[in-house]
């Protein structure tokens, strides 16, 4: 199966099984936004609440925050999100259709890195086993030139955002005879900027005075509430401050379902520590939070670092995590050592001192910030991506989610085997007795082999089978999920089992 039939397979999946949902369905959906379904807002649920306890329950200096959406105007003056979060636009004048710049060259360099791949597979069929694929790259007269085609875009592109040379960019795109995908014409308006933030107005009138913006990052509410954490929780350097919460971004290229969204949820830490020592922590932070990315269960091969070569002018390191998605490896979380850049700028433009007194050193300064910022819905992404498997069981295909335990949306389903002498009566009990600890379910129709399908498809790590010898023995048939194996266990043992196997506690104490 092709990756991108094994996406759509995803995403059908993830509509099916009540996951995830386009925004307004039944009007025919709104791009790029989405809504969380009745196994979605589980799952999402237990990824936010495992990230936020582990930054607030395993580090003592890490303390949460839930700052409002709404902030001053001045806080994104000040952030340089008002004149610099920008996205280089594009209009095709046949189509109407307006697309990122740089997308469209990145998209018209991967056609191009498609044409290497062929003639790489072309010759490693020709030659056989003796084939060595890296200098066939780096010697074929044909693929050199393709590369040097790639790479000389790459360095136009780069050139024309970073210094603003919109018009190379147009250039790039004419001279590149980059065409529109739906009208196929080349008729393209000027590259301009378009910034990312949504505005709307604090009062009816619309006067453009009260213009506020929604948050396009969570990060800047931390930076503002610095010094009221840092006085009322009498927190020393170092120390964290964690929030979740939802981020809105005007993205024109809606892209890959829920990897690039216009309303999402993201989940920041601040950390703050004294100058010099950020990039001690920062590759603290790098390597913790790679270390929590594999702690639930995915193979190391699918991660990997992407270090920013060229760093924003306020950073002085940056990392992202990347994670290798059915459409390639792409972000998940960034790692950002951002110095005194935001701090530094609300002292400026609130004139309030942002500044932490270093008992130590009888000094005031304003701390350095390494920054942790991860997208809960690219996670959830991820974590669909990992979890999905197709497999033969007995000339049939079982589709199941391999979840992590801990994770899953339901823990546990109790299943009497039949509908009838009792048994619906003795799963009900179980349930009763289960759910206050528990996310259980439980259900009586269809054969016991459809139930444990429908569980399996929505990643149930565990069902319970209530049959007759129950009712005299009073034990129970537990399936596990991913090796189908079936044991008989003690009614009163299931709760202990549930706990041991699925609390999040253990996810955390493994970290
Ligand atoms: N405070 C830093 C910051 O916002 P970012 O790289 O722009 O950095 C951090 O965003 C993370 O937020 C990304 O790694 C990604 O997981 C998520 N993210 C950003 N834009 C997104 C979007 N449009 N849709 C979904 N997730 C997004």
């Amino acid at each position: 199966m092709s990756d991108s039939n094994l996406f759509d397979k995803i995403i059908s999946h993830a509509k099916e099984y009540g996951f995830v949902f386009p925004s307004s369905d039944i009007y025919g959906g709104l791009a790029a936004v989405y809504d969380y379904g009745q196994n979605g807002v589980e799952l999402r649920n237990n990824l936010r609440q495992y990230w936020y306890l582990s930054m607030t329950r395993l580090n003592q200096n890490i303390v949460g925050l839930d700052s409002a959406i709404f902030m001053h105007p001045k806080v994104w003056k000040a952030s340089g999100h008002v004149d610099g979060f920008n996205d280089p636009m594009i209009d095709n004048k046949d189509s109407k259709k307006r697309y990122r710049a740089d997308v469209l060259i990145e998209d018209h360099q991967e056609k191009i890195r498609q044409k290497i791949d062929k003639e790489v597979e072309k010759a490693a069929k020709r030659f056989g086993e003796t084939f060595d694929a890296t200098m066939y790259r780096n010697t074929n007269p044909r693929v050199v030139e393709y590369q040097q085609k790639i790479d000389q875009m790459d360095g136009v592109l780069k050139e024309g955002l970073e210094t603003g040379n919109l018009a190379m960019i147009k250039q790039l795109i004419e001279d590149e005879g980059i065409v529109c995908p739906i009208s196929g014409s080349k008729n393209w308006t000027d590259v301009r900027q378009f910034n990312l933030m949504y505005s709307t107005q604090m009062s009816a009138l619309d006067s453009g005075e009260d213009q506020l913006y929604l948050r396009p990052e969570t990060a800047q509410g931390i930076f503002v509430n610095f010094l009221n954490v840092q006085k009322t929780g009498r927190m020393k350097l170092p120390f964290g401050i964690a929030q979740t919460g939802k981020a809105f971004r005007n993205e024109i290229v809606a892209r890959q379902f829920i990897m690039r969204m216009k309303e999402f949820e993201q989940m920041e830490m601040q950390f703050f520590c004294k100058p010099g020592t950020e990039l001690q922590w920062y590759e603290y932070w790098k390597e913790a939070r790679l270390r929590w990315h594999k702690s639930l269960g995915t193979p190391d091969s699918m991660y990997r670092y992407h270090d920013h070569v060229k760093l924003a002018h306020y950073a002085n390191a940056a990392v992202d995590i990347e994670f290798d998605f059915p459409f390639g490896f792409k972000e998940v979380e960034g790692i950002h050592s951002r110095t005194d850049f935001d701090l530094g700028k609300h002292e400026e433009f609130s004139g309030k001192k942002l500044r932490y007194f270093d008992p130590e050193t009888n000094e005031s300064y304003i701390p350095y910030v390494v920054e942790t910022s991860i997208g809960l819905d690219r996670l959830f992404l991820l974590t669909m991506c990992q979890a999905f498997h197709e497999e033969e069981v007995d000339g049939d295909t079982r589709t199941v989610l391999k979840l992590h335990p801990a994770i899953a949306p339901v823990k546990c389903a109790i299943l009497p085997l039949v509908k009838k002498d009792g048994l619906p009566e003795l799963a009900e009990k179980i349930y009763n007795d289960l759910r206050f600890d528990f996310n259980v379910y439980i259900e009586d129709k269809d054969s016991i082999g459809k139930r444990y399908r429908r569980m399996d498809a929505i990643g149930t790590p565990f069902c319970v089978t209530i049959d007759h010898d129950s009712l005299v023995n009073g034990d129970v048939t537990i399936r596990h999920r991913d090796t189908m194996l079936q044991t008989r266990v003690k009614i009163e043992e299931l709760s202990d089992i549930l706990a041991k196997e699925t609390g999040m506690n253990n996810l955390l104490k493994a970290l």
